[in-house]
């Protein structure tokens, strides 16, 4: 079955609040308001076939620079048939024509995003998040997130080296995800 990939429409937007928030009570992604997806509803992608909604993803533009990939979620049913691969992809090109140099994510699944391409790195080098949404987000005592990073000049993003804490909360707050010493 042929899966399209295009821009979200205001019909979407209870399937992707759905599907989201599905994934966000089982701790995999953050959860969205309808009020929040209709407000960025031109930063979202949607993956449909005839049999309906598959899945969606966001790329927010952070600085003239750096766009992250999020809100990336496809259904349980749909999963395996390269849909994520698809709308990770679509996100690229799009940044791509908008002139951005870098997109990242920050993800439980960093297998998923090194087969799309991305580089795993610190969020330290990524001060645009890091300093800016991450100090004000709910998760922001219990992150355990990896940054994944992508150069669209075809360079090689800086690696996480050996070492290097993964997460906000271990990184910048020096505590274990939950609370308990990282020393
Ligand atoms: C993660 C997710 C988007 C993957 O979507 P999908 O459509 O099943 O993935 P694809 O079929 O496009 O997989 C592409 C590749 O990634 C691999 N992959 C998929 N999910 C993976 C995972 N959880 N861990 C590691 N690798 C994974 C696939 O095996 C495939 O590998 P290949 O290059 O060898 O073919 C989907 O499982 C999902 O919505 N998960 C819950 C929400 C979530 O974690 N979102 C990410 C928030 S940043």
């Amino acid at each position: 079955m042929s899966v399209a990939i295009r821009a979200a429409r205001v019909e979407d937007v209870d399937d992707m609040r759905a599907l989201i928030n599905r994934y966000a009570a089982e701790d995999r992604m953050l959860e969205r308001s309808r009020d929040f997806l209709l407000e960025h509803l031109r930063d979202f992608l949607v993956a449909k076939d005839v049999s309906g909604f598959l899945g969606c993803c966001a790329l927010a533009v952070l600085t003239p620079d750096l766009a992250e990939v999020r809100s990336l979620a496809v259904r349980p049913e749909a999963s395996g048939r390269g849909i994520g691969r698809q709308l990770v992809l679509a996100c690229i090109s799009e940044a791509r024509r908008l002139g951005l140099r870098r997109v990242f994510a920050l993800t439980l699944v960093p297998d998923f995003f090194q087969r799309c391409g991305f580089v795993l790195t610190s969020l330290g080098r990524l001060p645009e998040k890091s300093a800016s949404e991450c100090p004000v987000c709910p998760k922001r005592f219990a992150c355990d997130e990896h940054a994944m990073l992508l150069h669209l000049d075809g360079t090689i993003p800086e690696p996480l080296w050996s070492g290097e804490p993964v997460g906000y909360t271990r990184l910048f707050l020096g505590v274990e995800p939950g609370g308990k010493s990282a020393q």
